[in-house]
């Protein structure tokens, strides 16, 4: 391909033309499903005609927290992203975060701690609601937050001295960010995945599509990494007509009732703390959305017990005084590509 080539979609237009027509249909039964149907036996794949039909999307409650007198908006389970982004905020808010200078050493260290602790938990309470009973208010309560945040002070936390926080169950045991705002003030914010590049790397012949490789968003087995490095457990392992647990965190913000700001990237599990880390930059660091989104992001996962770091982030003073607190880093060359609109006055 050179440059002003360009490029028509024929399978995929028609594709989306069913969908246009025919909804949900268009998708999951007739010539579309017929195509997908065919690739399965043609590739070997496994997903059946009664898989298609008897899939359908949910209307899901979104998960609603406050930061600062700002009301997050974000995406529940499936998605542990607007759990774990109100617990990140509240970490934030509770460990006063903003009166470090950004990026500093301070902050780089409070933001992983917070960080670790909230991966730790994602890894053993998140997983598809309508499987495993997420404890969703315990996890966002001030109260659990308050002694989850707390232990956290100028050392860093090994991460194998870090588990799940302790929350009293009842019961036992290529991603896509859009963001819109239209001229009315209404506002979309859609991630859309995939999950890696080229997903299972097969098209529906025909059809024009890729499937995904979402098995891995799974946890296969305890401990066992996926290929962002998450592990998991119970709550997220396989299960038929289960839902793998997702990072994906779009999120809308209001401030005075009134919307402020709309935003989510890809990422895989870096995607929250990328979303987080862009609001406390507006918010606390009175960053333009541009400069929001350029600044260097971090981002630790509990496991492995590393800050993955974007290149050029930090001073080498700054990296010096974080190895002395104990932590490592893994250079990356970027983390997330977040799409964002802030509205203004
Ligand atoms: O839902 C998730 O968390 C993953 N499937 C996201 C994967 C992703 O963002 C890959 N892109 N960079």
């Amino acid at each position: 391909w050179k440059e002003n080539d360009v490029l028509i979609q024929d399978d995929l237009g028609n594709t989306l033309s069913r969908i246009k027509t025919d909804k949900r249909n268009g998708f999951y039964s007739g010539i579309t499903a017929e195509l997908i149907l065919k690739e399965m036996i043609d590739g070997g794949g496994i997903i059946t005609k009664d898989d298609l039909e008897n899939y359908s999307s949910i209307w899901r409650e979104a998960v609603i927290g406050y930061y600062k007198n700002h009301k997050i908006i974000s995406m529940g389970p499936p998605s542990s992203g607007g759990i774990a982004l109100n617990q990140l905020l509240k970490g934030a808010e509770m460990l006063e975060v903003s009166n470090y200078d950004h990026n500093s050493s301070d902050y780089v260290h409070l933001l992983s701690e917070i960080e670790s602790r909230v991966y730790a938990d994602r890894a053993t309470y998140l997983g598809d609601p309508d499987f495993y009973k997420v404890p969703q208010k315990e996890l966002i309560s001030s109260n659990y937050l308050s002694e989850r945040f707390g232990t956290i002070n100028h050392l860093k936390t090994p991460s194998n001295q870090i588990k799940e926080g302790d929350i009293d169950l009842i019961e036992s045991e290529e991603t896509t960010h859009f963001s819109i705002v239209d001229k009315f003030g209404n506002a979309i914010s859609v991630t859309t995945t995939i999950n890696g590049a080229y997903g299972s790397k097969v098209v529906v012949d025909g059809a024009g599509f890729l499937l995904n490789n979402e098995m891995d968003d799974f946890s296969v087995k305890p401990g066992h990494p996926n290929m962002f490095g998450l592990v998991g457990g119970e709550a997220n392992s396989i299960e038929p007509n289960k839902r793998m647990l997702s990072s994906m965190s779009p999120t809308i913000i209001e401030k005075d009732n009134k919307l402020f700001m709309v935003l989510g990237t890809p990422g895989g599990s870096t995607i929250i703390t990328s979303v987080f880390q862009t609001i406390l930059n507006v918010i606390d660091f009175n960053m333009g959305m541009q400069e929001a989104v350029d600044s260097k992001k971090f981002h630790h996962q509990w496991l492995p017990d590393a800050i993955i770091i974007e290149k050029n982030t930090l001073s080498q003073e700054n990296i010096n005084l974080l190895k002395e607190k104990g932590h490592t880093f893994v250079e990356r060359n970027s983390i997330g590509r977040m799409d964002c609109i802030l509205i203004k006055d």
